[in-house]
């Protein structure tokens, strides 16, 4: 067979002997925001396509819709053959001379109501609800005449039709067509949310008939009972979103010209799971449509049968509470990068030295924000340029001491580089801090002043995202209070945590409101700078005795002990873990109710000697007896954080008698330490 032409989607061939008619070839191949087809392809896909548009297409036939469809050639070839139709634009398709079948050049989009992802939502959010349904299909057109689909109004849609058609006519055909498709689609258990066709008009007969096949990427359908999840390549778009890879396709096309796709980076490697889910949705479509049962489709929405790999970088107790959590989330956590479906990168070190990236640059699927957007950590001082243009309430600063007023209390000193928790000088006495100052002056580190504040500390977690609209989202993953003080009543230095509460004991539903819109803020910021956010964000903040809520800094990731205490607090049925790391079905994610009621607490179990250096304790193995209310996390890190134990509870109090319990059952209860004073 003769190939005419090859679309991303679709190989189109001359049958021998029918030269009116035109073979349609689906392949595995798939291609997403116009960047060409990827690199891996979807096994199954083709026979999926072709059996989900020959079903369709056999249906409308026997309802007696027109149609370009030819049933007798597309059973004898087991594909979908079609009549030719001259094309404005396409010659090589066109029937024989004198062939009174044209094409009309309109895309004509029905809807039935608004699913995620729907423009009508973008274009006035509050007029249409995600998940509401029409009274009535509504009908748009755009030209097909144009490098891109252009909107049209009824007067301008009409000039495009052919001599002797009437727009009425066309409408009058389409909603017949809709009728028909959905009646069809919802006995199947189908919920059709919107779909584009193609027509054409017979000037002999002068009748309209539908061109093209359907197939699951020109038509929005969700399984009842399942309308968060996308049946087509929208949740492959959903999950790219989500990407620095995305980002760049983003900001080349707005750039335009036509060279836009060269040298673009590599596409993340979708990897086993995704490229399995795609195939046993395509599959399962195709099979529910063509009779032939639900199973495949059912179960691959319940996320039975695959599972994701996912590998957590790093060994400290929040990298193991996230493995947990991802575990519990029907991830399988692996060691091996390159068999990952996912790779998260949750290291203040890793981020900033770029490891996210490198992972990208050779296809890894890892999830952690770039370094020049982790840079809001790195660097102490960028991190508060960015927060002062987002209009974000933050002490003053400066890099000289004059230009603090002698009176009032003496400024904090901050390296602006990461410093692993001793970057920050508090001072009482003016000449240490002077001393200080000097001492880094001579090192040559850069550092800067800050005004000190006075009040409570807390920290606050979102993760920026892009929503299924493909706006720059922050999204609320829970807020901690941290006992970052060594030794009880907050005394001794600073260390890397030794427990938290979550949610924060002392945040009001308000405060959540003003650190989700400080987050989006940021998020808005970066993107406007050319330096996209993807990725948790962690904001430290403190509430100032005069000043009310500041924020002290940024952290390019989860913190630690905080980690611990959030992984059980999220809601048992909501993928968080899985939706930072792109593995969930649901196209709009969940959010975490700041309302929820339960509450954990965290406990570092710490080396006598932390946070000084110190060898390695012989411990005796101690596994306490776990449940759903009581975790524990151990580390093999070397830095003097042995472990953790997280409660759960209806209140912290409850939530740390689960956890002291158990301590005082622990043999190590005599070489470890901890601070029991985290409820007061
Ligand atoms: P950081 O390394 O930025 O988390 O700072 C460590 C600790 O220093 C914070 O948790 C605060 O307790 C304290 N700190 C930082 N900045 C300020 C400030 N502007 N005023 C008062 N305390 C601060
Ligand atoms: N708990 C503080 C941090 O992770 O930076």
């Amino acid at each position: 067979m003769k190939l005419l032409a090859q679309g991303s989607n679709k190989d189109i061939y001359e049958i021998p002997g029918e030269p009116d008619h035109l073979l349609f070839s689906f392949s595995h191949r798939i291609s997403v925001f116009d960047v060409g087809a990827l690199p891996e392809e979807i096994e199954g896909r083709a026979e999926s396509l072709s059996l989900f548009a020959r079903a369709v297409a056999e249906h409308l036939d026997l309802k007696g819709i027109p149609q370009a469809f030819d049933s007798k050639l597309s059973k004898q070839y087991s594909a979908f053959v079609q009549q030719r139709v001259s094309h404005p634009r396409v010659d090589c398709q066109s029937p024989s001379p004198g062939s009174a079948r044209v094409f009309v050049p309109l895309e004509i989009i029905v809807r039935w109501g608004v699913p995620v992802g729907s423009s009508l939502v973008k274009k006035d959010p509050l007029r249409y609800a995600v998940g509401s349904r029409f009274e009535k299909p509504t009908v748009d057109f755009t030209t097909k005449l144009e490098a891109q689909d252009r909107p049209l109004d009824r007067t301008e849609a009409a000039t495009l039709c052919p001599e002797g058609l009437g727009l009425e006519e066309v409408e009058s055909f389409v909603f017949n067509v809709a009728s028909e498709l959905q009646e069809f689609f919802s006995r199947k258990g189908l919920e059709i949310w919107d779909a584009k066709f193609e027509i054409g008009f017979d000037s002999k007969t002068r009748g309209l008939f539908l061109v093209d096949a359907v197939t699951p990427d020109e038509i929005r359908l969700t399984l009842k009972g399942f309308d968060r999840v996308p049946l087509s390549k929208e949740l492959l778009r959903f999950w790219l979103r989500q990407t620095p890879w995305f980002d760049e396709v983003s900001r080349r096309k707005a750039l335009g010209g036509d060279d836009w796709k060269q040298g673009l980076p590599r596409s993340p490697r979708l990897g086993a799971w995704r490229l399995g889910t795609l195939s046993r949705i395509y599959r399962g479509l195709a099979e529910l449509v063509s009779e032939q049962g639900s199973h495949t489709l059912l179960s691959a929405l319940r996320g039975e049968g695959l599972r994701p790999k996912v590998r957590v970088i790093g060994e400290g107790g929040r990298e193991t509470a996230l493995r947990w959590r991802f575990e519990r989330e029907g991830c399988e956590c692996v060691e091996d990068t390159l068999q990952a479906d996912l790779v998260f990168v949750s290291l203040d070190a890793d981020l900033a030295s770029g490891v996210a990236d490198a992972y990208r640059a050779q296809g890894v699927w890892a999830v952690g924000p770039s370094q020049a957007a982790s840079r809001v950590e790195w660097s102490k001082r960028f991190g508060r340029e960015i927060a002062m243009a987002a209009g974000i309430r933050c002490p003053r600063i400066a890099t000289d001491l004059s230009a603090f007023d002698v009176s009032g209390p003496l400024p904090v000193l901050k390296m602006d580089g990461l410093a692993a928790g001793k970057g920050v000088f508090l001072f009482d006495k003016r000449e240490e801090l002077e001393q200080q100052i000097a001492e880094l002056r001579k090192q040559e580190i850069e550092y800067l002043l800050e005004e000190r504040c006075e009040g409570f500390e807390a920290s606050a977690f979102f993760s920026l995202e892009r929503d299924a609209w493909g706006r720059v989202s922050a999204r609320y993953l829970g807020s901690a209070q941290d006992f970052k003080r060594r030794y009880l009543g907050d005394e001794g230095p600073n260390t890397g945590g030794m427990g938290a509460l979550a949610p924060h004991p002392k945040l009001l539903a308000e405060d959540i409101e003003l650190f989700s819109q400080w987050a989006l803020a940021t998020a808005v910021e970066l993107e406007k700078r050319g330096t996209p956010y993807r990725g948790v964000i962690y904001l430290g903040l403190m509430k100032d005795l005069r000043r009310g809520w500041v924020l002290i800094e940024y952290n390019a990731r989860f913190g630690d002990p905080e980690t611990q205490a959030l992984v059980m607090l999220w809601p048992e049925s909501s993928l968080v873990a899985r939706s930072l790391g792109q593995l969930s079905l649901l196209s709009l994610p969940q959010e975490i109710s700041s309302s929820a009621t339960d509450k954990t607490l965290c406990l570092a179990l710490v080396h006598p000697e932390y946070p000084r250096a110190c060898a390695p304790l012989k411990l005796e193995p101690w596994s306490p007896a776990v449940s759903d209310n009581l975790r524990f996390f151990r580390t093999s890190s070397l830095s003097g954080r042995i472990a953790y134990l997280v409660g759960r509870g209806e209140t912290y109090l409850e939530a740390g008698d689960r956890v002291f319990a158990s301590l005082l059952k622990s043999p190590w209860k005599d070489q470890v330490e901890w601070r029991s004073d985290i409820l007061k």
